[in-house]
């Protein structure tokens, strides 16, 4: 009989599936195309199950798939309980979850509770109906300031750059009242003072999860809860694509209630999680996310924002590590997603770059809790930060005033095979341009290499998930030279990394995988390796 099943209550509780695995991100765009728009789709996905399973790993994070016009690459929904025919409709999403849990991986989707698209019919209902009516109750919607309310309600500035607030004009033609959206013009912000907006959002979670998907990635999950009096904010250290620990638009205590209440929809379904994107920084903060009645995760991305140094790297584990302890929480790990430049250049780029973050991969992958791989990593694929301008898609680059580049150049299709763009990426024109350089980086190229990027991932998830030294919840520092950080969780498995540039002597142990060959007990600069 299975061990589970004869364990005490409080173990039983503690064994879900999602405390250990290894979730691939998929973003649908840019995965692979199965009809030749040249925007990756559903069946696209489906067609690559092979590949993932191939890899190992557990369970697949989808980006939103929703209807939407993809003012935000599909993070603005205009209907959350319908799958965009781009993507290939409800029956494209049956299709990939049936099969996906054939092959024994679960399948999680991304939810946008913090905003809607502005074609969602609330939205445009909101637009003709009267001020303070309950279809603008919806939204966030109030008169401006100033003369003929013609400033914003408050200061408060887009995350994506311009200003949080748009005028809308009253169905009588005069200039009219004001709605938030913390990011586009484009995702007005719901009022989640309105019970209607959870009333909603619960439809929507039960509608997936009957359908057999295994949970959510709750978007923006710090969001949601507005201050009382929408009051203005300090603008001293506001940065385009981020938020402090003291921003008003973010992070107030409102929230918790909301995530109580997404967890009771959520505990109907026993096996279903719920984790939250939380860019909060205080640990306790951070914790408070994760409480046994709120989120089953949250992501910590601590790992995502560190360099490539031995002591920056530690800090950033442990502080992770004790973000969720306190709570009970399971830590996760994250290099990189959809939002943030890809590992192997935020490294340095080229060859030194993919090392390290190959290095970094047997990291993340040897800690305690859940990690998330976004897809492309591994692949060891860099950031494109030469799109031409006219390709850009990321709303940030014209809210910006074309100051800043945005996101696209980490949403880059994946190359398949062939020797040339776009690679069976599609077999059309590719949403945004593939390098011709990512020849030597496709899955073809590296698949039957035993020292690529792909097979390196390959062997840490089949070790990961068969050796019994990557169990236990805690992990213990081993003294190490500068610039070198050396781990052993308490299964037994020891994890050495060295970020200086020289070599340093291996810690005693059998090696099990290394990132660089190993020659005379010599971990290699800009490696790690894996010991019992
Ligand atoms: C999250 C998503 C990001 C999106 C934003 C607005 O941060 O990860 O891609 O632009 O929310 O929905
Ligand atoms: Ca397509």
């Amino acid at each position: 009989m299975d061990e589970v099943e004869n364990a005490p209550a409080a173990v039983k509780a503690s064994a879900h599936w999602w405390q250990k695995s290894v979730f691939y991100q998929v973003y649908p765009r840019s995965f692979a195309d199965s009809n030749g728009d040249g925007i990756g789709d559903l069946e696209g996905i489906r067609e690559k199950l092979g590949y993932l399973e191939l890899l190992g790993v557990d369970a697949i994070w989808l980006c939103p798939v929703m209807r939407s016009p993809m003012a935000d690459g599909g993070y603005d929904v205009s209907d959350p309980r319908d799958i965009d025919p781009m993507f290939g409709g409800v029956e494209a999403l049956d299709g990939l979850v049936t099969e996906a849990h054939a092959r024994r991986m679960r399948v999680i989707m991304d939810v946008v509770p913090n905003h809607t698209s502005d074609q969602h019919v609330w939205f445009q209902e909101a637009l003709t109906a009267a001020p303070g009516s309950p279809a603008r109750g919806r939204y966030i919607f109030r008169e401006g300031r100033g003369a003929d309310g013609a400033e914003p309600p408050n200061n408060w500035p887009s995350i994506f750059g311009g200003p949080a607030w748009t005028r809308i004009t009253e169905p009588d033609g005069t200039p009219g009242q004001w709605y938030l959206h913390i990011f586009a013009t484009e995702q007005p912000d719901l009022n989640w003072d309105n019970p209607e907006v959870f009333d909603d959002l619960a439809a929507t979670l039960r509608f997936w999860l009957d359908r057999g998907v295994d949970g959510f990635r709750i978007d923006v999950a710090h969001g949601m809860a507005k201050p009382a009096e929408l009051p203005d904010m300090s603008l001293a250290n506001n940065r385009l694509l981020a938020n402090n620990d003291d921003d008003l638009r973010f992070n107030n205590a409102g929230v918790h209630e909301i995530h109580r209440r997404i967890r009771k929809v959520l505990e109907e379904y026993p096996d279903a999680v719920a984790v939250g994107e939380v860019w909060v920084d205080d640990n306790e903060r951070f914790g408070e996310y994760v409480r046994p009645d709120e989120l089953h995760l949250a992501f910590n991305f601590r790992l995502a924002e560190v360099e490539f140094a031995a002591e920056a790297v530690r800090e950033a584990v442990e502080n992770s590590m004790s973000a969720v302890a306190t709570v009970g929480g399971t830590p996760t790990w994250t290099l990189s997603n959809h939002d943030v430049a890809r590992e192997v250049t935020r490294y340095g780029g080229g060859t030194v770059g993919v090392d390290r973050a190959r290095a970094m991969a047997l990291v993340e992958l040897s800690l305690p809790g859940v990690t998330f791989i976004y897809n492309g990593s591994e692949l060891g694929l860099p950031n494109v930060d030469d799109l031409p301008d006219s390709a850009l898609q990321d709303p940030v680059w014209e809210r910006s005033g074309r100051t800043e580049r945005g996101r696209d150049g980490c949403r880059v299709p994946l190359p398949w095979e062939g020797r040339q763009p776009p690679f069976a990426f599609t077999t059309g024109q590719p949403w945004l341009p593939i390098p011709p350089a990512w020849k030597s980086l496709t899955v073809e190229a590296q698949i039957e290499d035993y020292n690529s990027t792909f097979s390196l991932f390959r062997k840490a998830l089949e070790l990961r998930a068969i050796r019994p030294e990557f169990s236990g919840n805690d992990i213990d520092w081993y003294g190490s030279p500068k610039g070198c950080l050396v781990f052993r969780r308490t299964g037994g498995l020891i994890c050495a990394l060295n970020t200086t540039n020289a070599a340093i002597p291996l810690p005693p142990g059998e090696v099990l995988l290394a990132t660089q060959p190993i020659e005379g007990r010599q971990l290699a600069a800009n490696a790690a390796a894996w010991l019992v």
